[in-house]
């Protein structure tokens, strides 16, 4: 056959008007497949897209018969010399359309067996088969592009932190328990039986000691791990674009993770961001949108209407208030699109965070349809209105409840409101800072302080005497990154004097021994000189996600793990074998 000694002349999608009249050899999967009776049409399809090949009798007759075998998924070359196509038969949905090659001649390298899912991008697969055959599932072109912008975005971030003085050191992932506040995946020591490594939840700590060691800026594109309940933006393992520098403070970090982001969005698609970024409070991310990581690409901000209500006449009001509970409410503009049946079910999605109720009023020219109307007076009906700028047509929606129900439930009811009646632009992306974050977040179930982010985050000074009284006041030189409601990246100015680590530690419940125990090494080197420092990671992951327009965290990594942390392509994690277990000194129980 004449493909051996033949090199493949172009990309199928790289085809195009140009090459009408020359001869070229592309080599790639089959497609799609359309027998015309006298004529074979195959789309071939190569990583670069795909391109019509026409196997026609009176062209080749041997190479046409034996196209007569090729089916779905068949690798093969082709031969042929391009033509454009006849008048009426251009395809302008496809990059290729204007024209065709007609083979001269052809190999089959290899038969596929008929795929489990064809691999056209309008059908809807199961991802657990999606998953098994993930070999097949990443041959579809749109899982392709993804994964080629994510090629792309990583080339882009290691020349933006070169170009910028940050040096790329790669750290361990064998290693000792990290902080990130989710569960350790644990490998255990053959040599040291008994003793058990970590892999790492984030290069913390190794960044730090490198800031130590005088590398003044520091990154990594980095593999983490989490043992932690997983989501559509959580995997187990996950990449961050880890980040440190010495002698900054909080707005040189800013800036500079400003200018990355802009030229990564500008090189990798071509979008103009607008800097600075907005900052915004904490508080005032959870008074306005009742989370720390808003959505702000549109409106819609909760209002705390408490004030107004603290003298009503409605029990189950005047019981929340009483009891140290909020009432907010959220307010949808000239609603046409709810049902009464509708506005009652959204009772059955603020349930999923724990409300008790959803209050809801259509405002009228005189007064509200609502099943709480008859409870208000006149005069909190209209302050009400007022506070809201409620007009005729608006419909209200009420929470009362301790804070957390309320600002979970609303805040989460105004991202599916929103999506559900189209209150914006899915291609924007909206960026905000959000800073000031407490410090320390009591744990109802451990009964203590537990660091917001972790616990070598710097306490803005002159909160530290909080500590001792009421250690939830004490802010925190921190900020995240979020982009279209998701958090993408955070970071601190760390701690770099010893005592104030250690007061940290002992805030957090650790035993003098216990922090020496975990974090000793730390500990001895702040006593060495250790710079004034800080730095960010960003989810790579989510990154791509968001930059990429895709759903699931699942599309942008190559071989993901399913919501049960498994792997269907290789059925991991999975048992092993009695001897390897003895090696390693350890027993499995029921
Ligand atoms: P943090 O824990 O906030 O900070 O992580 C940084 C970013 O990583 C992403 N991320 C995840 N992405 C996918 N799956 C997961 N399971 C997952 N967990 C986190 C998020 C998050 O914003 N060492 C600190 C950073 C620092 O202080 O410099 C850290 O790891 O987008
Ligand atoms: P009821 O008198 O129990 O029928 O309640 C009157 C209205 O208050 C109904 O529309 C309930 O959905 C709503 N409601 C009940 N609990 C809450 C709550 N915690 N917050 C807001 N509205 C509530």
């Amino acid at each position: 056959m004449f493909i051996s000694t033949f090199k493949r002349t172009h990309y199928c999608g790289d085809v195009g008007i140009a090459d009408v009249g020359s001869e070229v050899i592309l080599m790639g999967w089959a497609h799609r497949r359309r027998d015309h009776g006298g004529v074979i049409f195959v789309d071939l399809r190569d990583r670069s897209g795909l391109v019509q090949v026409v196997f026609n009798p009176e062209k080749s007759l041997e190479a046409h018969e034996q196209a007569h075998r090729i089916r779905s998924e068949f690798v093969f070359a082709i031969k042929g010399s391009v033509r454009e196509r006849p008048k009426g038969m251009e395809n302008p949905t496809m990059k290729t359309g204007g024209i065709e090659v007609l083979v001269d001649n052809f190999e089959i390298f290899n038969e596929s067996k008929t795929p489990p899912f064809v691999l056209d991008q309008d059908t809807e697969i199961s991802e657990a088969v999606r998953l098994k055959y993930r070999y097949l599932d990443l041959r579809r072109p749109e899982i392709q592009k993804t994964l080629i912008l994510r090629s792309k975005v990583a080339t882009q971030t290691r020349k933006f932190f070169t170009e910028n003085g940050f040096i790329e050191v790669e750290t361990p992932f064998l290693t000792k328990s990290t902080p990130e506040g989710a569960r350790d995946y644990l490998v255990p020591s053959r040599v040291n039986h008994g003793c058990f490594y970590a892999l790492p939840q984030s290069p913390q700590l190794f960044k730090q000691l490198l800031m130590v060691s005088g590398f003044d800026r520091y990154f990594q594109i980095v593999r983490c791990f989490r043992d932690e309940d997983l989501r559509a933006d959580r995997q187990p393992e996950f990449t961050q674009i880890d980040v440190e520098m010495s002698f900054i403070c909080e707005d040189d970090i800013i800036s500079v993770m400003e200018q990355f982001i802009a030229e990564v969005f500008y090189e990798c698609l071509g979008q103009k961001l607008t800097l600075p970024f907005p900052r915004l409070a904490y508080k005032d991310a959870m008074n306005r949108y009742g989370k720390d990581n808003p959505d702000v690409r549109f409106a819609m901000e909760l209002c705390d209407i408490t004030a107004i209500l603290k003298n009503c006449s409605f029990k189950l009001f005047q019981e929340v208030i009483a009891s140290g509970g909020i009432i907010k409410c959220l307010k949808i503009e000239d609603d046409k699109q709810l049902s009464r049946k509708e506005l009652d079910e959204l009772k059955d999605f603020v349930a999923n965070f724990g409300a008790k109720g959803l209050a809801w009023a259509r405002v009228l020219a005189d007064g509200w349809t609502s099943p709480i109307f008859k409870f208000l007076s006149a005069e909190e009906v209209q302050a009400i209105n007022a506070v809201l700028d409620a007009k005729e047509g608006d419909v209200i929606l009420f929470s009362a409840d301790t804070p957390k129900v309320v600002n979970d439930s609303l805040g989460n009811l105004r991202v599916h409101l929103a999506k559900k009646l189209k209150l914006f632009d899915e291609k924007t992306f909206a960026f905000s800072w959000i800073t000031n974050f407490p410090l320390l977040e009591y744990s109802e179930s451990e009964k203590r302080y537990v660091s917001t982010h972790h616990p070598f985050t710097a306490p803005v000074l002159e909160d530290l005497d909080y500590l001792a009284t009421d250690p939830g006041m004490v802010r925190a030189r921190a900020y995240d990154l979020v982009l279209n409601g998701s958090e993408v990246g955070g970071g601190s100015i760390r701690i770099h004097q010893k005592a104030v680590q250690e007061q940290i530690f002992r805030a957090l419940g650790l035993e003098e021994e216990e922090a020496r125990n975990k974090f000793g090494f730390l500990l001895d080197a702040l006593e060495y000189g250790t710079p004034p420092h800080g730095g960010i990671a960003f989810g790579f992951d989510r990154l791509i996600m968001l930059m990429a327009g895709v759903d699931s965290i699942r599309d942008v990594i190559a071989f993901p793990k399913t919501q049960k942390a498994t792997c269907p392509l290789t059925d991991a994690p999975s048992k092993v074998a009695f001897a390897q277990l003895m090696e390693l000194s350890l027993k499995v129980t029921e």
